[in-house]
C-alpha cells in the first residue's frame, strides 16, 4: 500500500473496485468506518462468513452487523421496521448507530447467530460509503463486518492496527486514515415491544432518547441480547486498573516499587504531573471526552508497545461519549460482571 500523503491516505476507485471484486469472490476486506475498522465480507455468502469467524477467532453464535449504503437497506433486511427504528435510522444515518430489527428472509444464520433479528447500520465514512455503494450496485445484500481485531482484543482505529492484528488473514485493507469517533456504534434493539440500548457507543443515550421520545433502558452486556458485548472485552495485554486521580501517585509508586512497568492514562488537567513518581509512563492525555474516545484504543495499543505490565486509567466523566469510553474501560479492566 502507498504511504499516507500529507492530507491523509486516499483510496482510488481502482482499489474500491478491487475490494468489491474481492467481496464478490468470498474474500475478506478490512475497511474504515467512523467508529473502528471493520472486517467485511459478503453478508449473503455463508462460506465467507465462516472464514470471517475463523479469522476473528470468534465463537459461533455471535451475530455480526450488516453494513449498507443507505437507509433503504433497512427495509430490505428487516421483516418489519418499527417506528423507533425508522426514526433512529432517519436521524442518525449515516452515523455510529446500529439498529436491531426482526430479520427478513434471505439472511444467513451465520449473520444473525441463528436468532430472528439482524443488526444494520450505515457508517459515516467516505471510503466505507463508496465501498458499500459499489457493492450494492453489483446486487450485494450488504457487508457483514465485525470490528477488524481478533476476538476479545482492542478494536483497530487505523489501517496499521488491522495489519498488525490480522496480518495475512485479510485479503485487502482499505486505508481511510484514523477513525474519527474511535469507539464502536451504539446498538439499539428495536425488535421487542420497546427499544433498549445493548451497547453504548458513538451516539449518546441522551440523543437516542430524544429521537425515540421516551426513556430507553440500558441492557448492556446482556449475554443473550448481544453476545459480543462480553465482560473482559476490548483488552490489551497490559492489566488495566481504573483509579481516581488522587490514587494515581500512591498506586504507581507501589507498582514501580514492585518492579512492574507502569503507565497512566488520564484526561488532560486532572493529574499533578510533576508530583508523579519517576519511571511512570505518562501517556499523552486526551482533552475532553470526544478526544478521549478518539484516542482510547490507540493508547491501549501503545501500552502494549511500551510493554507495560499495568496501565492505570482515570476514566472521563460518564457524560455524552464519555459514557461509552467509561464502559469500554470497565470491560478492558475486566470489571464488568453483568
Ligand atoms: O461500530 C461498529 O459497530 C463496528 C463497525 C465495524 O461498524 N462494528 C462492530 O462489530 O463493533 P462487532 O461485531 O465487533 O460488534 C457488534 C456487536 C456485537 O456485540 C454483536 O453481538 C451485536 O453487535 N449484534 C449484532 N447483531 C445483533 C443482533 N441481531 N442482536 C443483538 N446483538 C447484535
Ligand atoms: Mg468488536
Amino acid at each position: 500500500m502507498h504511504a499516507p500523503s500529507p492530507t491523509g491516505p486516499t483510496v482510488s476507485d481502482d482499489e474500491v473496485a478491487a475490494a468489491v471484486a474481492c467481496l464478490s469472490q468470498g474474500g475478506l476486506v478490512a475497511f474504515p468506518t467512523e467508529t473502528v475498522y471493520g472486517l467485511g465480507c459478503d453478508a449473503a455468502n455463508r462460506d465467507a462468513l465462516r472464514r470471517l469467524y475463523a479469522v476473528k477467532g470468534r465463537p459461533a453464535g455471535h451475530p455480526v452487523i450488516v453494513h449498507v449504503a443507505e437507509g433503504t437497506g433497512l427495509d430490505r433486511l428487516a421483516a418489519t421496521v418499527p417506528d423507533a427504528a425508522r426514526r433512529l435510522a432517519r436521524a442518525c444515518w449515516p452515523g455510529p448507530l446500529t439498529v436491531v430489527v426482526r430479520r427478513g428472509p434471505g439472511i444467513p444464520d451465520e449473520v444473525t447467530g441463528g436468532r430472528d433479528t439482524v443488526g444494520v447500520r450505515v457508517p459515516d465514512q467516505p471510503v466505507a460509503l463508496r465501498l458499500l455503494r459499489a457493492f450494492a450496485a453489483t446486487g450485494g445484500l450488504g457487508i457483514a463486518a465485525p470490528s477488524a481485531n481478533r476476538f476479545g482484543r482492542v478494536s483497530p482505529t487505523a489501517a496499521a492496527d488491522v495489519r498488525a492484528d490480522l496480518d495475512g488473514d485479510v485479503d485487502l485493507v482499505l486505508d481511510g486514515g484514523p477513525c474519527a469517533v474511535g469507539v464502536e456504534s451504539t446498538i439499539v434493539d428495536c425488535s421487542g415491544d420497546s427499544p433498549a440500548i445493548l451497547r453504548l457507543g458513538g451516539v449518546t443515550r441522551e440523543r437516542v432518547e430524544g429521537i425515540v421520545g421516551t426513556a430507553v433502558p440500558l441492557r448492556l452486556g446482556d449475554a443473550h441480547a448481544a453476545p459480543g458485548t462480553l465482560p473482559s472485552h476490548y483488552a490489551p495485554a497490559a492489566r488495566i486498573e481504573l483509579v481516581e486521580p488522587d490514587a494515581v501517585a500512591p498506586r504507581a509508586s507501589a507498582l514501580l516499587a514492585a518492579r512492574r512497568r507502569t503507565g497512566v492514562l488520564a484526561p488532560a488537567g486532572v493529574l499533578d504531573v510533576p508530583a508523579l513518581p519517576r519511571g511512570l509512563d505518562v501517556l499523552d492525555p486526551p482533552a475532553g471526552v470526544d478526544e478521549y474516545a478518539h484516542v482510547l484504543y490507540s493508547r491501549l495499543r501503545e501500552a502494549d508497545r511500551r510493554a507495560l505490565d499495568v496501565l492505570l486509567v482515570v476514566p472521563p466523566a460518564a457524560v455524552g461519549l464519555g459514557a461509552a469510553v467509561a464502559d469500554r474501560l470497565r470491560r478492558a479492566a475486566g470489571a464488568v460482571t453483568s
